[in-house]
């Protein structure tokens, strides 16, 4: 399975920042040929970054979507306005959304849906709070997310789609999970996904890990059985450090 290394940049960087930024990782990041790299600037430096990352292997994602194809949905962006800027991805339900913004379950299943009928793949994010983990809540707690956002999907869409658990109390916090925590909930994810769509599809399903992710710790979460790539929010604001991760050793 190719690892998959999700730079989202969240609210950081002007369109002339992103396109210079995007200009040095295509000149200067090294990314191994098993690795698969995306980046999410915001909206405004998409369409711009995508002219940037034409001709190289790195590819765009945006970090949200609307649910309807178009409307009078003012402030709102569709799939297919992402798809028309150079997006192939897009992350759908990060955590930031689920409490900032009040995106229920319900939201994103319409968003993934939304996504993949018009030809987006999405990164779907999942995961517990800390006081949810505090009440040994957390298996619940994700399978509950994935049957609910999932409700809508087709099985033929599963394999146009990646899984993202962040744990909330890892993420910008500086906290992340142990390997072996991260671990078991990948192990839950897989299984719960078997046990709708099979053992061929589960399998081929990337389930990326996601919160304080940096140079230090990747190699180890890498070396996790079900740990198939990374979300990296802060580490990927910067050259250094997101060139370190993607080039990433298991350890
Ligand atoms: P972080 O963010 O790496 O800064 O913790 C991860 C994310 O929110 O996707």
């Amino acid at each position: 399975m190719q690892p998959l290394i999700v730079g989202n940049w969240k609210m950081f960087k002007t369109v002339r920042e992103a396109e210079l930024f995007a200009r040095r990782l295509v000149a200067e990041l090294e990314i191994p040929p098993d690795r698969e790299v995306v980046i999410a600037p915001a909206f405004p430096a998409l369409y711009t970054v995508s002219a940037v990352l034409r001709g190289s292997a790195i590819k765009l994602a945006a970090q949200n979507v609307h649910d309807q194809v178009q409307g009078a949905f003012t402030g709102e962006v569709s799939a297919g306005m992402l798809i028309d800027a150079g997006c192939e991805y897009v992350i759908i339900g990060h955590s930031e959304r689920r409490a900032f913004f009040r995106e229920t379950d319900d939201l994103i299943s319409r968003k993934l849906s939304a996504a993949l009928a018009q030809g987006l793949r999405p990164i779907f994010c999942i995961g517990e709070t800390l006081a949810e983990r505090e009440q040994g809540a957390t298996l619940t707690v994700i399978a509950g997310q994935i049957k609910e956002g999932l409700k809508n999907i087709d099985r033929g869409d599963i394999g146009n789609l990646a899984v993202a658990y962040e744990p909330v109390w890892a993420i910008g916090t500086g906290k992340t999970a142990t390997p072996e925590q991260a671990q078991e909930v990948h192990a839950f994810i897989r299984n719960t996904m078997e046990s709708v769509y099979g053992k061929e599809l589960a399998g081929k399903l990337r389930i990326i890990y996601g919160g304080s992710v940096n140079s230090g710790n990747i190699g180890k979460l890498m070396s996790e059985k079900d740990i198939n790539g990374a979300l990296v929010g802060g580490a990927s604001l910067d050259i250094e450090s997101f060139s370190a991760i993607v080039k990433y050793k298991e350890v």
